[in-house]
């Protein structure tokens, strides 16, 4: 089998033929398959058996109990279950018409890449078929605020908010993506660097039925992207935030009780230094102990880097007060920021490092790592 062409289905039973008819004219000569994966609560899944039946090409129809994951669940289980490594991704409304295949298919045919976007935004394309101009503007924003996050990783794509796309499977890490509702090919291209390029398509009217997208969808929206950019860099923050809090509580509770200052200094930032270890093994850095060295060893090394950290800020924060006449506000933040960045490289590169590895330079492998580390999944 050469494509597998997964139709994510919630109530479209009055597009159902129509949509089987045109692709299978679209590829005509192609060895493909139509694999629906279908949350319906109408009759969307005989509709798509009774077509099945004289479809020239062979249809088959996953009817889940649980729609687990919405729309992007739907597609995560249809790139599991197609026969063919190739897939393309198409709407059930036939708003993603299936006459553009071809053209997807031929450019994933000259081989240099393993994503093509059908994209609204290119010239030839299309964005005439969103219900109305709130719609037009809210995808707009979107699709700027989102390629403002991701510059490197969707320069080449225009329109990452589309759910038309062809995907080679082979390319993918299906295991790290997390569906969460509509945008699953920005969950695609922002999880892993892959090689895309698009080709323009008219984003037509609804067919029949109506539309699922709804405000949550917005708003699950704004939270995938939140968390595919900052994912295990927020948890890391926050946790490094929590233990600035219990530091400066110890030290108060212990000179409370009569310890001396600069002992209690010592006995907060040791027990902070502890505490942020085994939050951060637990919750950010979980799925990377396996490969790492033993636990001591990483304590060690961690424990080492916080201190190392704790030594060397105050002399920077009063070179730049002294030197830059930074105030000693902005030179503590300074530090800060600064510190929280070569703390969490530190930790993902070093600390949580694999125990065999062949490695490119160094300068690389900050850049690189700095980049995969922010985007893992690392939801709190
Ligand atoms: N299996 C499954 N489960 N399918 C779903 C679900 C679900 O929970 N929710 C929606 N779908 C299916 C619909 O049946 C349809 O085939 C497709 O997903 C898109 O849903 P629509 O309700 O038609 O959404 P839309 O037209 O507003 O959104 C489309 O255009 C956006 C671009 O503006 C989708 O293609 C989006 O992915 C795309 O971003
Ligand atoms: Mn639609």
């Amino acid at each position: 089998m050469q494509l597998t062409i997964i139709v994510p289905t919630f109530n479209e039973a009055p597009n159902v033929a129509e949509l089987v008819t045109r692709t299978a004219a679209a590829v005509q000569g192609v060895d493909a398959e139509l694999l629906f994966v279908d949350d319906s609560t109408d009759d969307t899944p005989d509709r798509v058996r009774a077509a099945a039946e004289t479809a020239p090409l062979p249809v088959r129809v996953v009817h889940r109990e649980h729609a687990e994951g919405g729309l992007g669940g739907a597609v995560l289980e249809g790139l599991g279950l197609a026969s063919a490594d190739v897939c393309i991704v198409m709407d059930g409304d036939l708003q993603h018409p299936p006459e553009t295949i071809p053209a997807l298919l031929e450019r994933h045919g000259e081989g240099d890449v393993d994503v093509v976007v059908a994209s609204r935004y290119r010239s030839g394309g299309s964005s005439g078929g969103l219900a109305d101009q709130r719609r037009v503007w809210v995808s707009r924003l979107s699709t700027l605020l989102t390629k403002a996050m991701f510059p490197i990783r969707l320069r080449d794509v225009s329109d990452p908010m589309t759910g038309f796309f062809l995907v080679d499977r082979r390319a993918l890490n299906v295991a790290a993506l997390r569906p969460r509702g509509y945008k699953i090919l920005l969950e695609i291209l922002a999880r892993k660097t892959l090689r895309a390029a698009e080709v323009p398509f008219v984003f037509d009217d609804r067919h029949g039925g109506y539309s699922k997208a709804t405000f949550r969808q917005g708003m699950h929206f704004l939270a995938q992207l939140w968390q595919l950019r900052f994912g295990k860099m927020s948890v890391f923050a926050v946790i490094g935030g929590l233990g600035a809090i219990a530091n400066v509580g110890i030290v108060w509770a212990l000179t409370a009780l009569g310890v001396n200052y600069v002992v209690a200094a010592i006995i907060a930032a040791e027990a902070t230094i502890i505490g942020n270890f085994l939050l951060i093994e637990r919750f950010v850095f979980q799925d990377m102990r396996a490969e790492a060295s033993n636990v001591w060893w990483r304590f060690a090394k961690s424990f080492t880097f916080n201190n190392a950290e704790l030594v060397v800020r105050i002399p920077v924060m009063a070179f730049m007060v002294s030197t830059w006449n930074f105030t000693a506000v902005l030179a503590t933040a300074v530090t800060l920021a600064l510190a929280f960045i070569v703390r969490f490289v530190f930790h993902s590169l070093v600390v949580y490092a694999p125990r065999t590895q062949g490695k490119p330079s160094p300068a690389r492998q900050f850049l690189d790592e700095l980049d995969e580390q922010a985007v893992r999944p690392g939801e709190l």
